[in-house]
């Protein structure tokens, strides 16, 4: 990890939110709609390079309308959590890999990299200042660490000016249904990402782009599409916001190759190793959708899950595509998804012995 190179100056706000009302918003978590009381605030300008870091009350940014971010998305952004362990202790899960990524989608939109230390000093000052805002049990406090493009210019070429941001949101369950399994759409009409795109980075374009793909879906009763290869329209890649592995009946288990064209998810990466430790093979592999639709009716297919920070490991029991739909196994959340997920989960809130290193003690 690079070292931290920069002070922060932290500065509480005078009106937090009172106690009551925290615990009134606690009591029905969603996500992604309720926020803590501050954020963590870098600036970046090409004379001063990084400067200026602060954790203060969070509130609205003023920007220019020319600011470049909203004309040529120039952003990036990280999703990681924050979990509060059964005896109290407020823990990170191997945020130097966010912020590695970080620094990857960085390169790739021609945005300045921040040092890894002062990636990861951003996010615990931040979950420090916020702890009471990390919940118990199942549910936990999720951070968006972002950076944009503030220049105030119109003409296309990297920006001179950025800031890097980091908010909090405690969160319940990402799916409505919680641990149902879910649907999935396999889109048709749309692609994800292309090789020499965008699509191993992760910036906010890939998630505009996905949105129509993403309301398809919904109007076909799913919680989530997945894309096949922009090139053979064969090969599947991915969902929306998740990795994808499927579980054959010789408990191998199969998952897309990180190529270009996927994000790396850290959780994907998590699972493979537990998924090893286990005594399963890993297949990182190109798996095709006729092999799934193949596989999952002669039972070869057992499970399929999808995995992701806000996700964390959801099983899929239901395919749907245009002309019809699937089940996999017997539709249900299957052995093999429930025990990768407990490994993973229970390492995360520490009940279970952090033999990888993994567990970032706050
Ligand atoms: N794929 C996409 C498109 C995502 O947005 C995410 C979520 O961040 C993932 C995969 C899973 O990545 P991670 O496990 O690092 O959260
Ligand atoms: C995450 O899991 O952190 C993501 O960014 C995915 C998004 C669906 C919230």
């Amino acid at each position: 990890v690079q070292t931290a190179t920069l002070d922060f100056e932290i500065m509480p706000t005078s009106t937090p939110t009172p106690e009551a009302d925290r615990l009134k918003a606690f009591e029905n978590l969603g996500f992604g709609t309720l926020f803590t009381d501050h954020m963590a605030v870098i600036k970046w300008n090409v004379d001063k390079g990084w400067h200026s870091a602060q954790v203060t009350a969070r509130t609205p940014f003023q920007i220019d309308p020319a600011s470049s971010v909203l004309h040529y998305a120039q952003e990036i952004f990280e999703g990681m959590k924050a979990y509060r362990t059964a005896d109290g202790r407020a823990v990170l899960f191997r945020p130097e890999e966010n912020a590695r990524r970080f620094n990857e989608s960085a390169h790739r939109m021609a945005m300045p990299e921040l040092p890894e230390g002062d990636f990861i000093a951003a996010v615990e000052k931040l979950v420090q200042l916020d702890a009471r805002w990390i919940p118990e049990g199942d549910s936990s406090l999720y951070l968006r660490p972002f950076m944009f493009a503030s220049e105030v210019f119109l003409g296309v070429r990297k920006a001179t000016d950025f800031i890097f941001c980091v908010i909090a949101s405690p969160v319940g369950p990402y799916f409505k249904g919680g641990m149902k399994p879910v649907t999935i759409w396999v889109s048709q009409n749309y692609t994800r990402a292309a090789v020499g795109g965008t699509g191993a980075a992760k910036c906010g374009g890939n998630y505009a782009s996905s949105l129509a793909a993403q309301a398809e879906a919904a109007a076909q009763g799913c919680d989530q599409v997945v894309f096949l290869d922009a090139v053979e329209h064969r090969w599947v890649e991915e969902l929306g916001g998740m990795n994808v592995f499927f579980v054959m009946d010789d408990n191998t288990l199969v998952t897309p190759p990180v190529a270009g064209t996927i994000l790396p998810g850290i959780t994907r990466k998590s699972l493979i190793e537990l998924a090893r430790d286990n005594g399963l093979t890993v297949e990182e592999r190109p798996y095709s959708y006729d092999d799934w639709k193949a596989d999952a009716a002669s039972g070869k297919l057992k499970e399929a899950f999808a995995c992701g920070t806000a996700a964390v490991v959801a099983g899929i029991g239901t395919v749907k595509h245009q002309g019809g739909e699937f089940k996999i196994g017997d539709g249900q959340t299957g052995p093999v998804t429930t025990k990768l997920r407990s490994a993973l989960v229970d390492i995360q809130r520490c009940s279970a012995p952090d033999t990888h290193g993994w567990v970032h003690v706050l």
